[in-house]
């Protein structure tokens, strides 16, 4: 039998813990023949919530879980993780300036960069959900600098997989026959969610997703801004924000990450510039990547017309000026 994987949740008394540690308890996220220790982080005011939590996973009795962690302190959430979601953090309160709730967000992600840069397992894959989900990661980066950059990435895989909802109700396909769809740049509605490479697997072949619409003005219009404005949507129809979808999409984001991509297929991950696409090294960004033995990989070499050349832009110069922020929050 494998040896169990630790992975920790953080913010794991939550909306989005309580649908995500179940998945991963099952398989969802590294595979049905896993085992995985569950490390869950939570603060003090939500302790007794998160016990709670803890006693409905061993009540599932879930046959890959190992063991349940449940605490209050960073260090023991940390120590020995192979994998960290990371969805605590601190959220914007009505009438809160942004600078305050990035402030408050820059000294939770300053502080638990440091516990795991001190307590992980060596190669720990980290993944920030938590908003502002880029510059969070961004921050955890720049205070774990013993964790190769590489292996610290944020979620956009919700915005991707929202993309391919989209395509699939419009054109009346399976989700699973459509692929490829991009989101560029920020987890935030100047993200660019692009069809221009996306496909549909037809009874007759692969079809381009832009000549299957053959709606234009769709396409450049209300799809990219159903897609940038779907969380707010969630929220008003739920008065909660998504959880579900977060979730699941989490687990797709490690799993890929994990286990790999399939053969012609690639995925968003939000990640550390290298200057691809000309957007600006040192931004996490979400880019195209496909994923093969545990290592991510840009997609390079996409035709990225006018259109696109501004959007990716846009999103760029908004990851900028929120990165001044939080370093502005550092002092
Ligand atoms: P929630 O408020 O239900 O849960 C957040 C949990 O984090 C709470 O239990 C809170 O006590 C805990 N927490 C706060 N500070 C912490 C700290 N320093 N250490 C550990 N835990 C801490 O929020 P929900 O709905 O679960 O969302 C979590 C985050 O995910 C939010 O920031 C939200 O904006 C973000 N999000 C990101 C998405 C993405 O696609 N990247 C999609 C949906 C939500």
């Amino acid at each position: 039998a494998k040896d169990p994987v630790r992975v920790l949740v953080t913010g794991a008394a939550g909306q989005i813990g309580y649908a995500l540690v179940p998945m991963i308890a099952r398989g969802v996220m590294l595979g049905p023949d896993q085992p995985v220790i569950l490390h869950m982080l939570d603060i003090p005011p939500a302790a007794e919530a998160l016990n709670g939590v803890k006693m409905e996973l061993v009540d599932a009795a879930f046959p890959l879980l190992k063991g349940v962690i449940a605490t209050t302190d960073a260090v023991e959430a940390c120590t020995g993780v192979n994998v960290a979601v990371m969805v605590g953090g601190f959220p914007r309160k009505e009438g809160m300036e942004r600078k305050d709730v990035m402030s408050k967000n820059v000294s939770i992600y300053k502080s638990q960069a440091s516990a795991l840069e001190k307590h992980a397992a060596a190669n720990c894959k980290v993944l920030v959900v938590a908003n502002p989900a880029n510059t969070n990661a961004l921050i955890l980066k720049e205070f774990a600098p013993s964790i190769p950059e590489r292996n610290i990435t944020c979620l956009t895989r919700l915005d991707h997989n929202r993309a391919l909802g989209q395509i699939s109700e419009k054109l009346n396909v399976q989700v699973s026959d459509v692929k490829n769809v991009i989101i560029w740049g920020n987890h935030s509605s100047t993200q660019y969610p692009d069809v221009n490479h996306a496909t549909v697997n037809t009874s007759s072949g692969e079809k381009p997703v832009k000549e299957l619409v053959g709606d234009d003005a769709w396409l450049t219009g209300g799809f990219i801004t159903t897609v940038q404005q779907r969380g707010a949507a969630i929220i008003k129809a739920r008065k909660l924000s998504s959880a579900l979808s977060a979730a699941s999409s989490a687990c797709d984001h490690i799993r890929d990450w994990v286990l790999g991509t399939p053969q012609g297929t690639w995925v968003s991950m939000g990640v550390y510039s290298d200057g691809s696409y000309n957007v600006p090294a040192g931004l996490i960004y979400s880019f195209p990547v496909t994923c093969k033995d545990g290592e991510w990989k840009i997609v390079q070499g996409l035709s990225i017309d006018e259109f696109s050349r501004k959007k990716l832009d846009l999103t760029a110069e908004e990851l900028s000026e929120e990165k001044a922020l939080a370093y502005s929050c550092l002092t």
